[in-house]
């Protein structure tokens, strides 16, 4: 479990978070949204411990991130599988060298067991014979799972996604979609999904926390979303079903002509 308990944060002048709590529960899939610069990937890094906040604490299973020394901090990351914003792999390697890289780093495995590892993560993203290919050489959606089979390498405990479908189109998001609902079922995992994308939410998420003027505005089950009290998230959650085209009760386009 992930307790995230008022945390604040802000560059120079620039306040991102402000009195921030979120419990992240066991074993469930979380989307976090909000609009683009509300501080989504901010709040995300501080979940693994790569930003530390100004105040407030971020325990993961009980442990206090803010306070921890660099070795255990180490072996915390380690309980996480991140897919960053834009993939973040080496152009230079390989998609086998990119997946195998965290087990060289922080695993006491054989060359023998990496390359197994490496295969199996490859085959559960079903790209089983592009271990060769420099992501250079990939489409986005492809190179975004190699990112996912990189993330899973370690097996984690918690998997944090940071806009996973953005830039793919609807099938390749779905594609995506389907794959963090399969990892989560498979691997057993946590996972958080950073997301504009709504029906990537609608798809994913078991609950939903709404980000919006440095603070969670709205925290509930995906099946309430269309159905909250928070007039800011109306509006977030109608202007991406318009942008996406998808037709929902609530959304613009099914308003009857007049
Ligand atoms: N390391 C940093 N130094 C200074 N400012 C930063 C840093 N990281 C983020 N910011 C600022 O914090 C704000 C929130 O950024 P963040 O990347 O969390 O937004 P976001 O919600 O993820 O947006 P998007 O949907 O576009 O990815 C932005 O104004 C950004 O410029
Ligand atoms: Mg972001």
């Amino acid at each position: 479990m992930i307790e995230v308990r008022n945390i604040s944060k802000s560059f120079g002048d620039l306040q991102v978070l402000s009195d921030v709590s979120l419990d992240v529960r066991e074993g469930e899939k979380l989307a976090i949204i909000g609009r683009s610069g509300s501080g989504k990937s901010v709040l995300m890094k501080h979940l693994v411990g790569l930003l530390k906040p100004d105040t407030g604490h971020v325990y993961v299973d009980d442990q206090d991130l803010c306070c921890a020394s660099y070795e255990r901090l180490r072996e915390l990351r380690k309980r996480f599988g991140v897919l960053f914003q834009g993939g973040a792999l080496f152009d230079s390697m390989s998609s086998f060298e990119n997946i195998a890289f965290p087990l060289r780093y922080f695993s006491s495995l054989s060359d023998a067991e990496i390359e197994t590892r490496v295969q199996d993560c490859l085959d559960l993203v079903n790209l089983s014979d592009v271990g060769a290919k420099n992501p250079s050489e990939l489409s986005g959606g492809m190179r975004k799972r190699v990112a996912l089979a990189r993330a899973i390498s370690m097996e984690p405990a918690y998997i944090l996604y940071d806009e996973p479908t953005s830039g793919l189109d609807p099938e390749t998001s779905n594609t995506i979609n389907d794959l963090i609902n399969q990892l989560a079922r498979e691997l057993n995992v946590t996972s958080v999904v950073i997301t504009h994308d709504m029906h990537s939410v609608l798809e994913v998420a078991d609950r939903v926390a709404f980000l919006h003027n440095q603070d969670l505005e709205w925290v509930g089950p995906v099946a309430e979303v269309h159905d909250c009290a928070s007039p800011n998230l109306n509006s977030f959650v109608r202007a991406s079903e318009y942008k996406i085209g998808d037709p929902s009760p609530t959304s613009p386009l099914s308003e009857p002509s007049p």
